[in-house]
């Protein structure tokens, strides 16, 4: 299955838009959890508007659907200033990213989501652009070439990325401040499911809340989309108010487990301990195998069942550990035991 088709996908799906956009929160004050981060943003902002300075330019990086936009987009509330989303893969060429920048406003924050997929020409035009607020434009060609440089307004960009590992070092020097989402306890998404019911008009009871929290892979982008899967059943079934019954019902129909796997995570791991003993087994072996590709087993399945402790990465590839095999019902095999052939001499 592609990824975006799962349900529990942590990337975007079509059906998302306007409603994930509704149960955004806008303010620090509303936004759940990421408290560390909440405490230091919060100090950097105040700091800088007190200085009259925008924001320094700022790198978030973790899994995806831990609220990196929703960020960016409370700074710039919060800052008193427009935000302007892109992304790595869109800005094509560094004409692209010329455009964009010299149409921000003072104060703006340009937001760049998969900032690790720019191109290495399109980084070289974001280097001054981040240092000096400045854009060389290279005129004429060949020796008569000459580079003229342009003022751009002071602006913050805001990278996002779900792979820090991938950023050059060049641009990731020139964040003055760097953040890591991290995955959200059931608890927290709870209160995050409760906040949307109150938006969507839905009545919630908190074990339902619980329940739907404690499937969505600690990641409130999930959560936003169940909840609205089990209103629907909610209310074809139901009276159309959530709860603990309700919701373990619809998310037993739509094949979620209790722990928020679906059937392609349990497929990764019996194909990991049926067919390769429990690892280790390669990452490229293990997307032939599944018929995923490699990257999204990497950025997607794989963070949350590190996460629960399922796998474990090693040098010679993945491994799944007993907590996997007692949630897949399997036993794990006992160690073989290395058994010296010891000859007297
Ligand atoms: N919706 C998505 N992420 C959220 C968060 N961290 N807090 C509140 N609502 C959210």
């Amino acid at each position: 299955m592609q990824d975006e088709e799962r349900l529990i996908t942590t990337g975007f799906r079509e059906e998302d838009g306007d409603a994930e956009q509704s149960l955004r929160p806008h303010s620090l004050g509303e936004y759940i959890g990421q408290d560390k981060l909440k405490k230091g943003l919060n100090v950097y902002m105040q700091a800088a508007i007190a200085r009259h300075e925008p924001l320094d330019h700022m790198l978030l990086y973790g899994p995806p659907g831990l609220g990196k936009t929703t960020l960016a987009g409370i700074v710039a509330a919060e800052m008193g200033h427009n935000i302007r989303v892109t992304s790595g893969p869109a800005i094509e060429r560094a004409g692209d990213l010329a455009s964009i920048l010299t149409n921000l406003n003072a104060g703006d924050v340009l937001f760049i989501d998969e900032i690790h997929r720019l191109s290495h020409a399109v980084e070289e035009v974001l280097y001054p652009a981040m240092e000096d607020y400045a854009l060389d434009i290279i005129i004429g060609k060949g020796p008569a070439a000459r580079s003229i440089r342009l003022d751009l307004p002071k602006f913050t960009l805001i990278g996002a990325t779900t792979r820090a590992g991938m950023l050059s070092s060049p641009l990731r020097d020139r964040f003055g401040i760097s953040f890591r989402l991290e995955m959200y306890t059931p608890e927290q998404l709870a209160v995050i499911v409760e906040r949307s019911a109150k938006i969507l008009k839905v009545e919630c009871d908190h074990e339902g809340a619980l329940e739907i929290a404690s499937r969505s892979r600690g990641t409130p982008r999930i959560a936003n989309r169940l909840i609205r899967r089990v209103r629907d059943f909610a209310e074809v079934r139901g009276d159309g108010k959530i709860t603990l019954e309700n919701a373990r019902e619809s998310l037993d129909i739509l094949e979620i487990d209790e722990l928020g796997l679906d059937n392609t995570d349990r497929t990764m791991l019996s194909v990991m301990i049926e067919r390769f003993g429990g690892g280790p087994v390669g990452l490229d072996t293990l997307a032939a195998t599944t018929g995923e590709d490699a990257a999204t087993i990497e950025d997607v399945y794989e963070p949350y069942l590190l996460q629960l402790g399922f796998i474990m990465r090693t040098p010679r590839g993945r491994i799944c550990t007993q907590a996997a095999y007692d949630h897949m019902n399997l036993p794990m095999p006992k160690p073989v035991e290395n058994k010296q052939l010891r000859m007297d001499v």
